[in-house]
């Protein structure tokens, strides 16, 4: 039998959510220093009323950069990254920015890699430390 998909909804960043984001992401990433500029963008993923995930977006002047994206670890595989990434896909792609979307992640992430890879991201540059991944809308 397939399994069956959580139910969660996708909330922009707002007053009353924001301690809500802070405190998931000094969770999730602990050594970050995380801080948003007034044009960032940021959505959270809910299920019921726990924050499960979120993904936070920054413009630069020709592209977007993807500042995070995290799921809870109880939440993971589940389809809340990919529906958190998609959000920030199509901000870049309304927006139509020339350079897409991009991000660094650690070069030891693996998973992270995969998932990036599975949702449409080409590697870019590669480091000993961190890789540069694009995605560019095909429209
Ligand atoms: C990366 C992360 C956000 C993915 O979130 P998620 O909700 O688990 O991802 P999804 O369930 O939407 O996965 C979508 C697809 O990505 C791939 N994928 C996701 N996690 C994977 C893993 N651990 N290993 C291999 N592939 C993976 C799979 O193809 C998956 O599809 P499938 O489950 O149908 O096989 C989550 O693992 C996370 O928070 N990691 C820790 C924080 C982090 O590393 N963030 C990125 C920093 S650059």
């Amino acid at each position: 039998m397939p399994m069956r998909r959580p139910v969660f909804r996708i909330q922009s960043l707002n007053a009353q959510n924001e301690e809500a984001f802070f405190s998931l992401a000094r969770e999730l990433f602990p050594r970050a220093r995380i801080h948003l500029l007034d044009s960032d963008r940021v959505w959270l993923a809910y299920s019921g009323g726990e924050a499960a995930g979120f993904v936070h977006l920054r413009a630069l002047p020709h592209s977007f950069y993807l500042q995070g994206i995290g799921v809870r670890p109880v939440w993971r595989r589940h389809g809340i990254g990919r529906r958190l990434l998609a959000r920030a896909m199509a901000q870049a792609a309304q927006t139509g920015s020339p350079g897409g979307l991009i991000l660094k992640v650690r070069a030891g992430n693996s998973e992270a890699l995969a998932f990036y890879r599975s949702c449409g991201f080409m590697v870019e540059r590669v480091s000993l430390s961190s890789w540069r991944l694009r995605w560019r809308s095909p429209n």
